[in-house]
C-alpha cells in the first residue's frame, strides 16, 4: 500500500492513474478503524480500481476542543487495516497540508440540513464536514465516493455539497454494519462497558420496531412505543427520535409513499452518544 502524507506526492500517484483511465475511489475518514470502515473500501474495491483512504482527524468539524484532543488516533494499528483489505493509498496529512493560516471563510448553504438534529445539536459541525471532504474531493477528484449510512444526515449533506458545486462524483452509501446482536459499530463503543453494550441494543429495537410497524400503526403511537422500548431498558437518555423524509430531513406527520423515510436516533448510554438511524420503506 502506498503511504502519502503531502497533497503533492498523492497527486501524483493519482495522475498515473488517471493517465491510465483507472477509476478512483476515495473513502474519507477519521482513523480509528473498525469493520465499519473497512467495509466502505471492501465496496470501493468492488466499484473503482484505485481506492484512496484518508485519515485525517478534522479539526474544523468539532464543537468540543477536549473531544477533538481525545479522538483516538492508533495510526499504525489503521495502517496495518487498510494494507491488509488492500487498500491501494492512504492519506494521512497533517493539519498545516490541509489548512493555511490564512484559510479563507467557508460557507454552504445547507439549508434545512443545518438547521435539524445533529445541525441543530452540533453547530457548525456540517460547515467543519464539508469544507475537508470539499478540498479532499478536489485533490483526489474521485470518480465515486464512499460514506456510511450509519451518519444518516452527513451522507445528505455531502450529497448537497456534490449537487451545489455540480462536482462530477457519484457518492456511494454503504449500510450499517453492525454488531451480531444488532449494535451499530462506532469508535465510541470501546467505552462502553459490557452491560452498557447489552443496555445499547435497545437503540436497534426501537428502531427495528419503527421498521416493522412503518406501514400499520399511527405515527405518533409508534413514536411512543419505540421511546417505551428505551426507556424500559432504563438508563438511556433519549436526545431525538424522529420519523423523517429521508431528503429533506423534516419530521413527517404522514407518510407519504412518493417518498422515502428514516428514523433516525440519538440517545446517551453510559455517558457516551450513540447515532444510529433505518430505512423505513
Ligand atoms: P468517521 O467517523 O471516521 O467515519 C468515516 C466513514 O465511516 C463515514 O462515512 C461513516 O459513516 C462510516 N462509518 C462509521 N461507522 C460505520 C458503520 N458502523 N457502518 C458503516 N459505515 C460506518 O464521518 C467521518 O469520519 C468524518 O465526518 C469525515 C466524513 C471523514 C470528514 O471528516
Amino acid at each position: 500500500m502506498n503511504i502519502f502524507r503531502t497533497k503533492n506526492t498523492l497527486q501524483t500517484f493519482l495522475d498515473e492513474a488517471r493517465n491510465t483511465q483507472q477509476r478512483i475511489a476515495l473513502v474519507p475518514t477519521m482513523g480509528a478503524l473498525h469493520e465499519g470502515h473497512l467495509s466502505l473500501i471492501n465496496e470501493a474495491k468492488q466499484i473503482a480500481d484505485v481506492v484512496v483512504c484518508s485519515i485525517f482527524v478534522n479539526p474544523t468539524q468539532f464543537n468540543d476542543p477536549t473531544d477533538l484532543e481525545r479522538y483516538p488516533r492508533p495510526e499504525q494499528n489503521d495502517l496495518q487495516l487498510l494494507q491488509k483489505i488492500g487498500c491501494d493509498a492512504a492519506f494521512l496529512p497533517s493539519i498545516e497540508e490541509m489548512y493555511t493560516p490564512m484559510e479563507k471563510r467557508w460557507h454552504l448553504d445547507l439549508g434545512n440540513l443545518e438547521k435539524v438534529w445533529e445541525g441543530e445539536k452540533r453547530p457548525g459541525h456540517f460547515q467543519g464536514v464539508t469544507q475537508i471532504v470539499y478540498k479532499l474531493f478536489r485533490l483526489v477528484e474521485p470518480d465515486v465516493a464512499c460514506f456510511g449510512q450509519k451518519d444518516f444526515q452527513q451522507v445528505m449533506v455531502i450529497q448537497r455539497l456534490i449537487d451545489l458545486k455540480k462536482l462530477p462524483i457519484t457518492l456511494h452509501i454503504c449500510p450499517t454494519v453492525r454488531n451480531e446482536k444488532g449494535l451499530a459499530l462506532s469508535s465510541r463503543n470501546t467505552r462502553l462497558s459490557e452491560a452498557g453494550k447489552q443496555k445499547a441494543l435497545a437503540l436497534y429495537r426501537a428502531l427495528s420496531h419503527i421498521k416493522r410497524h412503518f406501514n400499520d400503526h399511527e405515527l405518533d403511537n409508534l413514536r411512543q412505543e419505540a421511546l417505551s422500548i428505551l426507556e424500559q431498558e432504563g438508563e438511556i437518555e433519549v436526545e431525538y427520535l424522529a420519523i423523517c423524509e429521508t431528503r429533506s430531513l423534516q419530521e413527517i406527520d404522514q407518510i407519504d409513499p412518493t417518498k422515502k423515510h428514516v428514523a433516525l436516533l440519538v440517545a446517551w448510554v453510559e455517558g457516551v452518544r450513540l447515532i444510529d438511524n433505518m430505512l423505513l420503506d
